[in-house]
């Protein structure tokens, strides 16, 4: 059987007596858009803070690529080829915007490394065309809307060209017709959809997103999460059915539908 390209196991991270992730375990293939689901306090966030290895697990295993990265460090798991946004944006407010994505262009994994400021410019270019803030470019970050920073936060995470990209509630703040299209962005991001020169090969995407619609239109698989536990995982039409779901998180919004 051929490794997996990434894959949790017993996953398991307390804080004092609360146990926020407990024993979760699931897999992500390469050609995979994954959304994890479930409600506010589950263990989401923890959960890819968890991989990006920003918190230390108490127990459990990270692979990538056949490696373990469980015991590595964040900036050694972002050179491995993973990279994500936070659920709080948090930019170099008083730098330009441009600069804000300049910064991981600059990653060892990035193409272009070592050329000039000008082909970073361009790249970093590339990724803020990509989620459609390119035209404030020059501006602080400190000038953005809540939407708007999600979207820096995408093009921070893309520009460094990573093959698993980790996103935490990337359409929050934004209006139906943004969240639609920033999804849309995502899903032509992971099929290989180039943006500018940067992508040949679109990376796996694992994503949290409380937006059902926008969220259930781009993902082959959903795992849901429910008090640190994986209550299921499968396709969007099996787990919107599976009744532990409706029961933890889609009850009330079921019922009224
Ligand atoms: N750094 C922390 N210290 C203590 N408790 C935390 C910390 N981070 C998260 N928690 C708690 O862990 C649980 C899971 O939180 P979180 O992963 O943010 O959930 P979600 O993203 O699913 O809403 C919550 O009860 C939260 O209060
Ligand atoms: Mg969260």
């Amino acid at each position: 059987m051929s490794t997996p390209f990434f894959k949790v196991e017993h996953l398991t991270k307390r804080f004092g007596g609360l146990v926020a992730v407990n024993d979760v375990s699931f897999e992500v293939q390469r050609d995979e858009i994954v959304g994890i689901i479930g409600p506010n306090g589950a263990g989401k966030t923890t959960l890819l803070r968890l991989i990006t290895r920003i918190l230390k697990p108490d127990s459990g295993r990270i692979i990538f690529n056949g490696e373990d990265i469980s015991g590595l460090k964040p900036w050694d798991v972002a050179n491995r080829g993973i990279a994500g946004t936070f659920q709080n944006t948090r930019p170099f407010r008083h730098l330009p915007i441009i600069a804000n994505v300049m910064v991981p262009c600059l990653s060892p994994r990035a193409r272009h490394r070592g050329e000039w400021v000008k082909r970073i410019e361009a790249k970093a270019m590339d990724a803020l065309e990509f989620v459609g803030i390119s035209d404030q470019a020059l501006e602080r970050a400190s000038a953005l809307s809540q939407g708007d920073l999600k979207r820096l936060e995408v093009a921070r995470a893309i520009a460094s060209e990573p093959e698993l990209l980790l996103l935490d509630e990337p359409l929050g703040g934004m209006s139906p017709a943004e969240s639609g299209l920033l999804a849309k962005s995502i899903q032509r991001l992971h099929q290989g959809g180039r943006f500018g020169r940067l992508h040949s090969e679109g990376p796996a995407v694992l994503m949290i997103e409380h937006k059902l619609k926008e969220l259930m239109s781009i993902v082959d698989r959903v795992i849901v999460i429910d008090h640190g536990e994986k209550i299921a995982d499968g396709p969007p039409g099996e787990v919107v059915k599976d009744p532990k779901v409706i029961e933890a998180y889609l009850g009330a919004d079921h019922a009224a539908a």
